[in-house]
C-alpha cells in the first residue's frame, strides 16, 4: 500500500443513532487515510439530515451499500440484533468491518464473526472504546510505571440516568428484547467495563457472579431500571466488584474506577475528565485528563485505529477474541 495521502479506505456508516450518528460519523469525516463515502439506515429520518451536514451519499438498503465500490469498510452501528447478519454479509463480499459491542447475542455468534472474517483476510474490530478512553489510557500509564505498585483489588461503577436509558433505548426497543439483544441493557452496556478492567490490570477474568435487581420505572415507560452488580476473581488474585447501575437522576450519573495497589496507594479515574492519585502525602493528586468532541470515550482513537489497521500500518490492539472475553463475562448476568 502507498501512503495515507494517497491510499485512502472508504467508509460507511451503517445506523445512525446515538453512537453512530454522533459518534463515528463525525469522526470519520476527520480521520486521515479514510474517506466517509455513505452513511445507511433504515428510514430517512435522520440519516438525510446527516448527510447533507457531511456531504455524502446515504443508502436506505443495506445490500446495495454493499454493492458500491468506493465502500471498502462498514462501521456496524446498527442495533445488535442486526450486526451478525450484516457483518456476515459484509465478510461475504471482502468488506473490513467495525462492529460496535456486543459483537453478537452469543458467543458462538461472535466467534462465527471471527472465524468468517480470518478465513477471509478482513478485519473485524469490535468498538471496544474504552481501551482508547484518554482518562483509561493515562491511568493504565501510570499503574504500568508504578503508581500504585501491583494493583490487587478494583471497584468500577456506572451509573447511567433512568430518564437517559429510556430516551435512548424507550421500553420496547430492542435492547430491551432478551432473545435477540443477549441480554437487558446492563448486559448490553457490561462488555465495555469487562474488557477495559482485564486490559487495565492486565489479568484475565477467571470468575464472575453477578446479581440483579430490576425496578420498573412505570414513569419513565416502564423501562427497567437496573442495579446490577458483580463479584470478580483475576487470574493473578486481583479481587473486584463491579456496579452497573440505570435507576439513577442525572446529578447521581457517573462512572468511576477505583484501583488499589499493594504499596497502600490508591488510584481513582473520575468520569472520563480526571485522576486521582491518593499516594502518602497529605493531599492526594490530581491530573486533568480533559479532551473534547468524540475522543472523550475514545471513539475517535479507536475509528483511526481501524483505518490504520485496515491499511496495513498498524497492529489491531483489540480483537473478536477480546470481544469474545467480554461477551462470555458479561452473558453471567443474563439469568
Ligand atoms: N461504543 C459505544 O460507546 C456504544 C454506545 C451505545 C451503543 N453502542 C452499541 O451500538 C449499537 C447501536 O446502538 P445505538 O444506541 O446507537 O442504537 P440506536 O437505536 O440509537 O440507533 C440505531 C440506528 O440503526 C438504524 N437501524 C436500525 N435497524 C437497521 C437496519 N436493519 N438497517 C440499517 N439501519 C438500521 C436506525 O435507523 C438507527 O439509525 C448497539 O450494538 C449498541 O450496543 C455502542
Amino acid at each position: 500500500m502507498e501512503g495515507w495521502a494517497t491510499e485512502k479506505v472508504g467508509v460507511a456508516v451503517v445506523g445512525v443513532g446515538f453512537v453512530g450518528g454522533s459518534a463515528h460519523t463525525p469522526s470519520f469525516k476527520k480521520i486521515p487515510g479514510s474517506e466517509l463515502v455513505a452513511l445507511c439506515a433504515r428510514t430517512e429520518r435522520r440519516v438525510k439530515q446527516l448527510s447533507e451536514k457531511y456531504g455524502v451519499k446515504y443508502y436506505l438498503d443495506y445490500e446495495e451499500l454493499l454493492e458500491d465500490p468506493g465502500v471498502d469498510a462498514v462501521v456496524l452501528a446498527v442495533p445488535t440484533p442486526s450486526h451478525f447478519d450484516y457483518a456476515m454479509k459484509a465478510i461475504r463480499k471482502g468488506k473490513h468491518v467495525l462492529c460496535e459491542m456486543p459483537l453478537a447475542p452469543t458467543v458462538e455468534e461472535s466467534a462465527e464473526m471471527a472465524e468468517a472474517a480470518r478465513k477471509a483476510g478482513v478485519v473485524l474490530m469490535p468498538v471496544l472504546n474504552f481501551r482508547f478512553t484518554p482518562a483509561y489510557v493515562k491511568a493504565k500509564e501510570m499503574i504500568g510505571s508504578g503508581a500504585i505498585g501491583a494493583p490487587i483489588a478494583v471497584h468500577y461503577r456506572e451509573f447511567i440516568p433512568v430518564m437517559s436509558l429510556a430516551e435512548q433505548w424507550p421500553a420496547g426497543s430492542w435492547a430491551w428484547d432478551v432473545e435477540k439483544s443477549g441480554g437487558y441493557p446492563d448486559f448490553t452496556l457490561a462488555v465495555w467495563s469487562l474488557d477495559m478492567l482485564p486490559w487495565m490490570l492486565g489479568s484475565e477474568i477467571e470468575k464472575a457472579e453477578w446479581m440483579s435487581n430490576y425496578r420498573k420505572f412505570e414513569e419513565y415507560g416502564g423501562i427497567l431500571g437496573y442495579n446490577t452488580m458483580g463479584v470478580l476473581k483475576f487470574s493473578n488474585g486481583i479481587v473486584g466488584s463491579v456496579h452497573l447501575s440505570a435507576s439513577v437522576n442525572k446529578s447521581a450519573s457517573t462512572t468511576r474506577l477505583e484501583v488499589y495497589g499493594d504499596n497502600a496507594n490508591v488510584l481513582h479515574v473520575v468520569w472520563n475528565n480526571k485522576i486521582v492519585l491518593y499516594g502518602p502525602g497529605e493531599s492526594p493528586q490530581e491530573f486533568d485528563v480533559q479532551v473534547s468532541g468524540t475522543r472523550v470515550w475514545g471513539h475517535r482513537q479507536i475509528d483511526e485505529h481501524f483505518v490504520g489497521c485496515v491499511l496495513g500500518k498498524e497492529e489491531p490492539q483489540v480483537t473478536a477474541e477480546d470481544a469474545i472475553k467480554a461477551i462470555r463475562a458479561a452473558k453471567k448476568i443474563v439469568k
